[in-house]
């Protein structure tokens, strides 16, 4: 995909879209050491493009994988709440959307790219990418629940909830890996079976898993392997 050279030099964090077209203008700019003065000239992105004398880092599409805290919601703007693109700090976040959503009470994994053709396949009910929650719950959870869960349950839309995977762990935690993702859907699997949700924690997403030493409020960028397994994830 070939897109304007003064997009790419904003979008890589060289400067505004003005300021970028500026230096443009002014000679400042390089495609393969060849000068060029148009801010409007189509690039795919694997030239070698400097700008002031600097090579310019370029990458197409970027992923981050975020420790979501408690308290932030899954927004890109908000004019009171802190959103989630606010703690990626340092990141140029042009078109940077988080994948899905979260509870502003729930906290855990979370995939944010500019990456849309990804996201949308990943979000779509015809992959089934599984997402795995961890569950604290008011009451215990009964045998005859779990499997209400795992075969599906009515919570209230027009089909029950697909078959999903629900088990204990050691901590008498509940383990809850769906494959949709509608609205406030744990909280609304576990009111169907008479329980409710009081904690609530996204483990994994497709391939992706939280890692242990990544902090509430962390991130990083995905590494090729993990951006290589998503796209597994939705090849199927
Ligand atoms: N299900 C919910 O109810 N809330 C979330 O944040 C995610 C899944």
């Amino acid at each position: 995909m070939m897109i304007r050279l003064d997009k790419l030099l904003a979008d890589a964090g060289a400067g505004t879209r003005s300021q970028v077209k500026e230096y443009i203008r002014k000679g400042l700019v390089t495609i393969d050491g060849q000068l060029c003065k148009k801010p409007e000239q189509k690039v795919s992105g694997q030239e070698q493009i400097c700008c002031q004398g600097q090579a310019v880092d370029y990458a197409r599409y970027r992923y981050y994988m975020l420790h979501k805290p408690q308290g932030v919601i899954t927004a890109t703007e908000d004019m009171r709440e802190r959103t989630v693109l606010d703690l990626l700090n340092g990141v140029n976040t042009t078109d940077i959307s988080p994948v899905g959503r979260l509870d502003k009470d729930t906290e855990g994994l979370l995939l944010l790219t500019n990456d849309g053709e990804l996201a949308h396949r990943l979000l779509s009910p015809k992959y089934h990418v599984d997402k795995c929650y961890l569950v604290r719950t008011a009451r215990p959870m009964e045998a005859k629940a779990l499997e209400a869960l795992e075969q599906g349950v009515d919570i209230g839309d027009e089909k029950p909830t697909l078959p999903a995977r629900a088990q204990m762990n050691a901590q008498g935690e509940l383990l809850l890996t769906i494959r949709e993702g509608r609205y406030h859907q744990i909280k609304r699997m576990l009111r169907a079976v008479g329980n409710e949700v009081l904690y609530l924690k996204r483990l994994s997403f497709g391939s992706l898993t939280l890692p242990e030493d990544l902090e509430a409020g962390a991130f990083r960028p995905l590494t090729a392997e993990e951006q290589e397994k998503l796209r597994h994830d939705i090849s199927r």
